[in-house]
């Protein structure tokens, strides 16, 4: 099965992996260092590397000082913990709908959400276009909150010549195998602001305080380090962050050829009326994650069954968050964001990765193409 994402791994990644395995650091040390000084330089401000896409969110939103009797705003056409790390640590979520043509946050629907208690509105990068920054920041600063960007589909991107990394006070990745670079698992906040950087430094390693100087009781001991905000454990190995450095090298390649691959799929599948391919808005550099194809005939799950028979692991991304049971319990009803509905009622992701072939893409086109009764 042709997959519909995969990681690349060169003889430069192995070796860069096997060199940690013979220093005495195994897990978070000064590959973490160099990994987040290699992030920061890509992303345009400081980095904490974290175990993984979720982990960054939970992160993010713990060192936004997000809680109960706050409200963040969120982005329903995303995976789910872009909402449920906001709602664990018991915010209310507030889904505000997508604009339909790229399927970021829309915000006059994210202006419409606010209230007194906002205090994050959550927009997410999807398929890797970043989102509409400058309206969403303004807004979210107006009513007195910090705007996070789910930037795990977009790392390596750029809206109006600024680096995914610069929009947004937050901004989170994910280097699942799929996405544009990999650790394995891993992910990281990265920010402009000192005191957000630090709460998420602090939140990765249980909220120990280490400084004496910070420390409430530094003459306990030599050996004394203290809890003054509760936080987990998210730290990164060093044999993860090796990977992620050796990965980093490649990042502007890998992203060429997921560009190639996009424009390979939009001039193959130009002429066929029952689908849209992906709209780009102007200002936008982006690394593509997903080919997020749209079938506009009614037949996306034929056409899912028919790929999927063939060999070809298309994917769905994704259902509304809202729509799952756990939200559904907690009252949210199914028609409140009606974009992001009909953008996933309609939406299928095919094959996208460095290492796909031109034949593969021809190939995958031309499935589609002959589903919908066109010239192969
Ligand atoms: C938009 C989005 N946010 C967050 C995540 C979570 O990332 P991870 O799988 O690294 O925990 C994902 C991963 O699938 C994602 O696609």
């Amino acid at each position: 099965m042709l997959p519909y994402g995969r990681q690349s791994i060169s003889q430069e990644d192995v070796e860069a992996v096997t060199a940690v395995l013979g220093t005495d650091w195994l897990t978070t040390g000064p590959a973490v260092t160099r990994f987040e000084d290699d992030l920061a330089a890509v992303c345009g401000n400081p980095a904490v590397a974290v175990t993984s896409g979720t982990a960054a969110l939970h992160v993010a939103y713990a060192a936004a000082g997000v809680g109960p009797g706050q409200d963040v705003v969120v982005a329903p056409l995303t995976f789910v913990a872009t909402a449920s790390a906001a709602a664990l640590l018991g915010a209310r979520v507030i889904f505000a709908d997508v604009s339909e043509d790229t399927g970021n946050l829309d915000p006059d629907a994210a202006k419409t959400a606010l209230t007194p208690n906002t205090t994050v509105v959550s927009g997410v990068d999807y398929a890797g276009h970043p989102i509409d920054a400058e309206p969403l920041r303004a807004l979210a600063h107006e009513a007195g909150a910090l705007l996070l960007e789910d930037a795990a589909h977009s790392v390596g991107g750029t809206w109006h010549g600024r680096p995914v990394g610069d929009l947004a006070d937050l901004t989170t990745l994910s280097f699942f195998p799929t996405k544009n670079f990999t650790t394995a698992e891993g992910g990281a906040v990265v920010s402009p602001a000192e005191e957000l950087v630090a709460g998420a430094r602090s939140f990765r390693n249980h909220g120990l305080v280490r400084d004496k100087a910070a420390q409430r009781f530094p003459d306990e001991g030599p050996w004394h380090q203290e809890v003054h905000a509760f936080g987990l454990n998210y730290r990164l190995p060093d044999l993860l962050a090796a990977l992620g450095s050796s990965q980093l090298t490649r990042l502007a390649a890998f992203k060429d050829r997921r560009t190639e691959i996009h424009a390979r799929y939009d001039a193959a599948l130009a002429g066929v009326a029952e689908v849209r391919t992906p709209s780009t808005r102007d200002g936008a550099d982006p690394a593509w994650h997903l080919y997020p194809l749209r079938v506009l005939d009614g037949r996306r799950r034929e056409l899912f069954e028919f790929l999927r028979e063939r060999g070809v692991g298309v994917q769905v991304n994704y259902v509304p968050a809202y729509w799952h049971p756990v939200f559904a319990d907690l009252g949210y009803r199914r028609g409140m964001c009606p974009n992001a509905e009909t953008y996933y009622a309609q939406q299928i992701s095919l094959p996208l990765f460095p290492d796909l072939t031109d034949s593969d893409v021809d190939r995958v086109a031309g499935l589609v193409r002959e589903f919908f009764g066109h010239s192969v």
